[in-house]
Parts: structure tokens; C-alpha cells; sequence
């Protein structure tokens, strides 16, 4: 297998095949989603709440990014890697802007970077595909605009906002953004702009006629605690096993019932004597 370009991904949504993409934040996450055969691994900023406990991807630092980028390209050969750029790091300069996608390409080692936005991000991607870094747009519920929302809302629900976000669509495609993620929109809505450009759209909370999916891997896998957007399908429940099993570990710590014969190295005997 070859490995996924942006190429590929324009190809699938000519052909009608889905795209298939869920986030990952280390080596071992990645390695995982390289055997199953995902095309793109998304080392989005939600490793702000998913793994540094923050409330909101809002503290998530360039230096996160690109550490956790190096960790999953690492982990992957054919599958697509693609960096978010955090809040505030394509929103200050254009040249700044420019220089932080490109540390996401030159020290992380991704092929893509994705920024969330709309009409308002023109500019500033073209600039990032001047500099030959492929973009992946985002718009709807963009998480970073979550003070400005007033919340984490379904976007696009009437005339004007679903009128708006069918020109953000439009107008990402014609600055160049080789595939758009749909968040928190309305399904029917998702599937309009979808038919309207060429490029894939990719949906998380957009409903089934997206070009592809994407899901924040901890939701997916059960490991995420407390409340998970109505999105979300739990395709396993891993964190009740998880528990069981550290809690296993320490009553057999306790129990002095592990570690066992087995899990020992041998050493002939006469050695222990002679040190005494
Ligand atoms: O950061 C992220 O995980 C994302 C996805 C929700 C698309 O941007």
C-alpha cells in the first residue's frame, strides 16, 4: 500500500468511497491506527482535553503540537498525517502564521495542517499553500471559537448562519484547502455543502452523507469519562476494562500473589550462597 495524499483523498470522494480518519496524539495510538488501515491520523488540538486535562483546546501551545506530531508520524507509513494549528498560531501574522505551519511540516513531520474558519481564513491559507503545506479547512462547531459561541452549539441551524457556512465551504474550497471537516452541523446541511464543492468533506457530528468521518479516538474507543457529545458511538468500552485490570494489579500486588514463578529471572543457586 501506497501511502494517503491529498491525491487520494479527491480520488475517493470521485469515486464515492468513504474516508476514514480518527485523531491520535502518540507512537503507540498511531502505530495501531497504521495496522487497521485509517487514511489520515489527525493529531488534532483536542490532545488539550483528551490528554493534557485541560477544559478546551484554548492552551494547547505550537511546542504541544509539534511534540505530539513527531510521536504519531513515528507510528505511521502509509496513513496521512494531519497537525492542527493551535489557537492563536494563524491568527496573529501572516508570517507567523506561515512559520508555524511550517514547523508542523519541517519538525513534526506531518504532510497537512488544518485550521478551523471560514471566509475570514482566506487569506491566511493561501499564504500556508504558498508555502507548498497542504490545508485541511474546518468549520461549523469549531472548538477554538468556543467563548465566542457562548458554548460547544450546533452551527448552521437557520437561514443566515446554514446561508454562511455554505460560503465558508465555497470559499475554503476556492482558496485551496484540499478537504473541509463539517463540525456540529445539521445533517441535511452537511450534506448540501457536501454536494456543492469538490472537495471531501469530512463530518464529526454532521451526519452520514459527509465524504468521510472523523472521531476523537479516546470517545470511540469508551476511554473518555463523564458526558460525550451525541455524536459519538462508543465502537468499544475500554476504560471499565482498563479500571478492572489496574485494579487487579493492585490487589495482587497486595496479595504478594504477583509478580509469580513465572513472571521471574532464575539465577543458580550456589551464586546466592557464595554471598553470604
Ligand atoms: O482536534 C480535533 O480532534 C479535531 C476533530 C474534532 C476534528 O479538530
Amino acid at each position: 500500500m501506497a501511502r494517503v495524499t491529498t491525491a487520494v483523498l479527491k480520488e475517493k470522494k470521485q469515486k464515492g468511497e468513504k474516508i476514514t480518519m480518527l485523531t491520535a496524539y502518540d507512537y503507540a495510538t498511531a502505530m495501531l491506527l497504521e495496522q487497521a488501515g485509517i487514511d489520515v491520523a489527525l493529531v488534532g488540538d483536542s490532545v488539550g482535553n483528551v490528554v493534557l486535562g485541560f477544559e478546551n483546546t484554548l492552551a494547547v501551545t505550537m511546542d504541544d503540537m509539534v511534540h505530539h506530531t513527531k510521536a504519531v508520524v513515528r507510528g505511521v507509513k502509509n496513513t496521512m498525517v494531519v497537525a492542527d494549528m493551535p489557537f492563536l498560531s494563524y491568527h496573529v501574522s501572516i508570517p507567523d502564521s506561515v512559520r508555524n505551519a511550517g514547523r508542523l511540516i519541517q519538525e513534526g513531520g506531518a504532510q497537512a495542517v488544518k485550521l478551523e474558519g471560514g471566509q475570514e481564513r482566506v487569506e491566511v491559507i493561501k499564504a500556508i499553500l504558498d508555502a507548498e503545506i497542504p490545508v485541511m479547512g474546518h468549520i461549523g462547531l469549531t472548538p477554538q471559537s468556543v467563548h465566542q459561541f457562548g458554548g460547544f452549539k450546533v452551527q448552521g441551524r437557520d437561514l443566515e448562519t446554514a446561508k454562511r457556512l455554505i460560503e465558508d465551504a465555497k470559499a475554503l474550497e476556492r482558496a485551496g484547502v484540499f478537504s473541509i471537516v463539517l463540525e456540529g452541523v445539521p445533517a441535511a446541511l452537511a450534506k448540501r455543502i457536501t454536494g456543492e464543492i469538490t472537495v471531501p468533506t469530512i463530518g464529526i457530528g454532521a451526519g452520514p452523507d459527509c465524504d468521510g468521518q472523523v472521531l476523537v479516538i479516546n470517545d470511540m474507543l469508551g476511554l473518555t469519562q463523564g458526558h460525550v457529545p451525541k455524536f459519538v458511538k462508543k465502537f468499544a468500552n475500554l476504560h471499565p476494562q482498563m479500571l478492572e485490570a489496574v485494579k487487579a494489579y493492585i490487589d495482587e500486588v497486595n496479595a504478594g500473589t504477583f509478580p509469580a514463578e513465572e513472571h521471574c529471572y532464575s539465577i543458580n543457586e550456589e551464586i546466592i550462597e557464595k554471598l553470604y
